[in-house]
């Protein structure tokens, strides 16, 4: 199994706290595992042309050339996909909202690439992560990805979480679900 992780977070807090603690259950239970820190990756926005939907030759296919297209290889090969994302200001963050903006790629003719593939969703809030989870599981269903786990947790300060036991154990567990 292939685990692919993406985190949404623009600073090392949270998110990447639990996102790793999922991949780390994965890897110890066997799998091969992947973290992609959106924040050190340039990635544009989607510029709505949509000739990933109508263009033709190019139709599945974007044509903005930055660090999002080894990550469109890296989804195709995994098995499953955990992302992750702060709740702001009840959504996922911008660097989140750009990643799921450039994944209307596999949504057009390569839905299928996705179909089918194992998903787990970790958001974290102030107050809690929900609407975060909420958006992306908008992209889980629009590409047939199926939903087996979320983390919701709640933590303010960078590393807070850190001491949240319950949300750190919940991680663990998802990580070691999505690979059954
Ligand atoms: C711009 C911004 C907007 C935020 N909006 C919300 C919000 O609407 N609801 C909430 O519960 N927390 C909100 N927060 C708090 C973060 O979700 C919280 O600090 C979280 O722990 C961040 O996760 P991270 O450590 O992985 O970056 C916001 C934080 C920022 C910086």
């Amino acid at each position: 199994m292939k685990v692919i992780g993406i985190c949404g977070s623009p600073r090392k807090g949270n998110c990447e706290m639990l996102l790793r603690t999922a991949l780390d259950a994965a890897k110890s239970a066997g799998a091969e595992t992947d973290l992609v820190l959106l924040r050190e990756m340039h990635i544009g926005y989607c510029d709505g042309c949509a000739t990933c939907e109508t263009g033709g030759e190019r139709e599945g296919e974007c044509h903005v050339a930055d660090d999002m297209q080894p990550i469109y290889t890296k989804l195709e090969r995994a098995d499953a996909i955990l992302l992750a994302s702060p709740n702001y200001y009840s959504n996922v963050s911008g660097l989140m909202k750009s990643f799921m903006d450039r994944m209307l790629v596999f949504y057009s003719r390569r839905k299928e690439k996705l179909r089918g593939k194992r998903g787990g969703l970790i958001a974290v809030g102030g107050e809690n992560g929900k609407p975060a989870i909420d958006a992306m599981k908008v992209l889980f269903s629009a590409n047939d990805i199926v939903l087996v786990g979320t983390v919701d947790a709640s933590a303010s300060g960078a590393d807070d979480v850190a001491k949240d036991a319950k949300a750190l154990e919940e991680a663990a567990e998802l990580g070691l679900k999505i690979i059954k």
